[in-house]
């Protein structure tokens, strides 16, 4: 029975050779964010995104399948994956591995690929987020509309698993605490011939007024005030200094480590770049294990988490 490697600091391997060595059900959650593919050329032997398009797709589920092992059965994991066009950078010279190659100036569709071939390995999809970046770069394309986001897809391994959702609740608009406050003085209760006119017509689903009622009463009893953060999370992209250029910020770590890792547990991040998710699970008092292929990041990882270390 393996060990789990030191923690709190970045190793140098490859992401299947590192996700394999791990042992069974060991890890919290899985934070990551693999090169995109046919974007960059990491300079680092064995590395991942320069191979065709269906190849990359296989190396990446094959990877995960192994963390999937790694992790606990109430683990989490949060997949930040962005697109390529074809016969762009890389992709120009990498084939794309289809028999009818995608036409170019075509949007490739990588991360729904990559998560429904993950659906299909076994994981469980529970959101598809969406990062917006309010102060994405500008793009000199006059055909076609600017990219202001990627996607982070949340994925689990069973139906039950740890879920924080107190921990990332948003704060309520003034008129929404007011309107709460109002029905705790009222003592409204749930009545169900209203539920029955919600327009939704859905059984399964509470209608927002049965949530207010809740919300109010999760108030008395527990203090606890705010609504569920949505899916879609400005995060405003972070300029690194370091020598590394796809860092995403420390911010869209934040939301993943609160809800799905318990304090004291372990964050895994097999492609961990200049350490980033390390960070923010340090700063958040979970554990960190990380593992890039290129020395340098390596060497820039650690010196970074050196920093955060409490
Ligand atoms: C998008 S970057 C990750 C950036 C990271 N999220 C951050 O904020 O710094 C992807 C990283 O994967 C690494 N990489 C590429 N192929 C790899 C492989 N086979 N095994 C492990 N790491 C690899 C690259 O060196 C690069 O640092």
């Amino acid at each position: 029975m393996s060990t789990l490697p030191e923690l709190n600091r970045v190793h140098q391997a490859d992401a299947l050779a590192f996700c394999r060595s791990l042992p069974d059900a060991s890890i919290d959650l899985v934070m990551t964010s693999p090169p995109y593919w046919g974007l960059r050329d990491y300079k680092a032997q064995g590395q991942i995104g320069l191979e065709d398009m269906a190849a990359y797709i296989d190396r990446l589920v094959e990877i995960f399948r192994e963390a999937r092992r790694a992790l606990k059965p109430d683990g989490s994991f949060y997949l930040n994956l962005g697109d390529t066009y074809a016969g762009s950078g890389y992709a120009a010279e990498t084939s794309n591995g289809r028999r009818a190659p995608l036409p170019r100036k075509c949007l490739a569709g990588i991360p729904w690929r990559v998560a429904l071939r993950l659906i299909d390995d076994g994981w469980i999809l529970r959101n598809n987020l969406v990062w917006h970046k309010p102060n994405g770069a500008p793009h000199s394309a006059q055909d076609r509309f600017c990219v202001k986001h990627e996607d982070l897809f949340f994925f689990v391994k069973q139906q039950r698993y740890y879920f924080d959702l107190n921990a990332v609740r948003e704060p309520y608009k003034p008129s929404t605490v007011k309107r709460i406050k109002r029905i705790l003085e009222a003592k409204t209760e749930f009545d169900p011939a209203r539920h029955k006119n919600d327009a939704s017509g859905s059984r399964k689903h509470q209608s927002p007024y049965q949530i207010m009622i809740n919300t109010a009463k999760r108030y008395e009893k527990t203090g606890i005030l705010g609504k569920n953060p949505g899916t879609v999370w400005p995060v405003s992209t972070s300029g690194f200094r370091g020598n590394h250029f796809a860092t995403y910020p420390e911010a869209l770590c934040r939301r993943p480590i609160l809800a799905s890792c318990p304090p004291g547990g372990v964050v895994l991040d097999p492609f961990s770049g200049s350490g980033t998710t390390g960070r923010a699970a340090l700063r958040l008092g979970r554990s960190f294990l990380g593992c890039d292929l290129n020395a340098e990041y390596v060497e820039m990882a650690n010196q970074r988490l050196r920093e955060v270390i409490p």
